[in-house]
């Protein structure tokens, strides 16, 4: 991670620690931080120190550490580590901390940190699952997102002892990247609460032979990055992927091969979705016989040629049965358009004609080469509309370029009909 745009001032972050046995796990969403460039001030409660101790979060973020109100009194600290942060990030969120935050207590520096940043919050909740599922904990994160701070949904998993369920600490990489998206300016309103998004992603795999496939240059990160941005602002989100990247936190992934095992757990999934988006490269073709041994060399099965027989269109199949029955008609569909410019067209052009062939809502169009967009963690182009609108996608990390596609959808669906995707352009 890198500071990215025009804005290369030192971002500071506040990373606040709450009193609970994922407290280790702060000293590597610390260093991630600290790596990526970032001044970091750590602000434990009393209970953390209890877990680790205030030397390790000293030496980790090169700044000196304090629990209360009554520490360096001259320097304000209560009120100035929350007045010149560029975010807080507290993780791990108790329960006790989220109650204390919800109400608006300051009896310590790090909840007097929450009432006085101006910046954006990012709550990482741990505990039992009985503490996440209590009626007074739902309250307290319904009014904590109700005042525009991001409460990520925990990780289901192992817990303290050997119990599982959720509660568990989202992974810190989890946290950094959602952290490095506030810094940047992307925005992760809660705005996708409620509504089912499916995502592909990854090249398919065409198999040969039991060791041989046919596949392509997809590395699965825009689609994984449209599925953890919209998981961040609350999306019951499925992941139907080839990609070998970790998951993203508060996502569902199947985890698949070929274009016929995308098409099956993409239309079983999309059966009670409100979106589909469709980043995976999928191969137009696969080998028409598939060998149960390898092929060898000089060996009666060494092939003169491969056959190869066309795979399904599965957005055309998405567009074909929306409203049967077997989609909501409701549910919004976004394509992916990976083009080059040629004699017969530029890549806007091409992206325009697919659109209107595949009949899809929105249809994202990026140009690429060898060198560009393949396995880059930034993305541009243009979302285009079966409308005619169009918004131009500057080049920004595949992050942002989610959070962009995704407010698309949302004025889509929010939109009254013949309202476009370009209407919406902040
Ligand atoms: N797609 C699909 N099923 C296929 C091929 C593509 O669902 N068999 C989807 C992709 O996931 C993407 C969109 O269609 O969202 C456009 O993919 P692309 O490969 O560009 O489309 P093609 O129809 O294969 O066009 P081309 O002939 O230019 O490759």
């Amino acid at each position: 991670m890198t500071p990215s745009g025009d804005d290369q001032r030192v971002k500071r972050v506040v990373v606040g620690v709450g009193g609970g046995i994922a407290a280790y796990k702060a000293c590597a969403l610390i260093r991630l931080l600290t790596e990526s460039g970032c001044h970091v001030d750590v602000v434990p409660t009393e209970a953390a120190l209890r877990f680790v101790g205030s030397a390790t979060f000293e030496a980790l973020s090169g700044n000196p550490v304090s629990t209360g109100v009554f520490s360096d009194v001259p320097s304000v600290r209560h009120v100035a580590l929350g007045q010149r942060a560029d975010l807080v990030v507290v993780a791990p969120a108790t329960a006790d901390l989220l109650a204390r935050a919800a109400s608006g207590r300051a009896d310590d520096l790090l909840t007097s940190t929450l009432l006085t940043a101006r910046c954006p919050v990012l709550l990482a909740p741990a505990m039992h699952t009985e503490m996440w599922e209590h009626p007074a904990t739902r309250r307290n994160v319904d009014t904590l997102r109700g005042d525009g701070i991001l409460v990520m949904p925990p990780a289901s998993g192992r817990l303290t002892g050997a119990d599982t369920g959720a509660g568990r600490l989202p992974e810190p990489a989890d946290i950094a990247r959602l952290a490095r998206l506030l810094l940047d300016g992307g925005g992760l309103p809660w705005d996708l609460a409620g509504k089912h998004v499916v995502v592909t992603s990854g090249g398919t795999r065409e198999e040969v032979d039991p060791v041989r496939f046919l596949g392509n240059r997809s590395s699965g990160k825009q689609g994984h990055a449209i599925a953890a941005v919209a998981a961040a602002r609350g999306a019951a989100v499925t992941l139907v992927t080839s990609s070998d990247l970790p998951v993203p936190a508060a996502v569902d992934a199947v985890h698949i091969d070929s274009a016929l095992q995308l098409r099956e757990h993409t239309l079983r999934a999309a059966a009670r979705a409100d979106v589909v988006i469709k980043a995976a490269a999928v191969a137009d073709f696969r080998p028409a016989d598939v060998a149960t041994s390898k092929l060898k060399k000089g060996s009666d099965s060494e092939p003169a040629e491969i056959r190869l027989v066309r795979n399904p269109d599965i957005l055309a199949d998405l567009v074909a049965a929306r409203g049967s029955g077997d989609i909501p008609a409701g549910c919004v569909l976004v394509g992916f358009a990976a083009e080059t410019g040629d004699a017969s067209g530029s890549v806007l052009e091409h992206g325009r004609a697919k659109l209107a062939r595949k009949g899809c809502d929105l249809l994202v169009v990026n140009e690429v080469g060898r060198d560009t967009t393949f396995g880059q963690d930034v993305n541009g182009g243009w979302i285009l509309d079966a409308a005619g609108g169009e918004v131009l996608l500057e080049q920004a990390s595949k992050d942002l370029i989610a959070g962009r596609i995704l407010d698309a959808v949302v004025a889509m669906s929010a939109a009254p009909t013949g309202r476009t995707a370009a209407d919406r352009t902040d």
